[in-house]
């Protein structure tokens, strides 16, 4: 399964949701089984030897991929959510989009000191969203394993961002 083809499972929409920004749809890439699956395995055999206890996924996308990436490595996973979704008591982190600015937060009581912690996203872009969940999961005093994504959008040089919050393995499969 290491020889599939992911970029060509994932459908560019040009201009949206504004002018000027190609948006990478995944669910062309999510609904086929086997492409699914190589890409939960990839990232999952990746980190395989990383000692992962959590995995933390941003709302929404972040849900799809990193959820079963938990589940493979037998890690807990916590929700990084968008305000107001959560129904205790939570950290919180703010940080800018490609198109927009959004916030993230975690419940208090979801990571602890001792946790090694794997952030899992479909796709990083300007690496805004990497970077508060990094500063998110150091308020908890955890270390941050890795970073996996199924997709980097390399010219908008994330690696850049996240490497002046982290020196933890970022790993991309396109
Ligand atoms: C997308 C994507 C990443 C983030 C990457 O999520 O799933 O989480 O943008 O962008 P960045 O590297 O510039 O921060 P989005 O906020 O669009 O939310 P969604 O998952 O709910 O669609
Ligand atoms: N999140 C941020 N930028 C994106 C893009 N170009 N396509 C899909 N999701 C994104």
């Amino acid at each position: 399964m290491a020889s599939f083809d992911f970029e060509g499972h994932i459908t560019d929409i040009v201009d949206y949701p504004k002018p000027g920004v190609v948006f990478k749809d995944i669910t062309t890439l999510l609904k086929d089984p086997d492409g699914f699956a190589a890409t939960i395995d990839a990232i999952a055999d990746h980190f395989a030897e990383a000692g992962v206890t959590k995995v933390v996924g941003a709302e929404a996308r972040g849900f799809m991929i990193g959820a079963p990436v938990a589940y493979r490595l037998h890690a807990g996973f916590v929700p990084a959510r968008k305000p107001g979704k959560l129904p205790r008591e939570v950290r919180s982190a703010s940080y800018e989009l490609e198109y927009g600015t959004d916030e993230l937060q975690i419940h208090v009581d979801a990571i602890g000191p001792d946790d090694v912690v794997l952030i899992v996203d479909d796709l990083v872009a300007t690496g805004g969203t990497a970077e508060a969940q990094v500063k998110l999961i150091e308020q908890f005093g955890a270390k941050v394993a890795g970073l996996g994504f199924l997709m980097e959008l390399a010219f908008l040089n994330p690696r850049e961002t996240i490497a002046k919050v982290t020196d933890a393995e970022v790993f991309s499969l396109v």
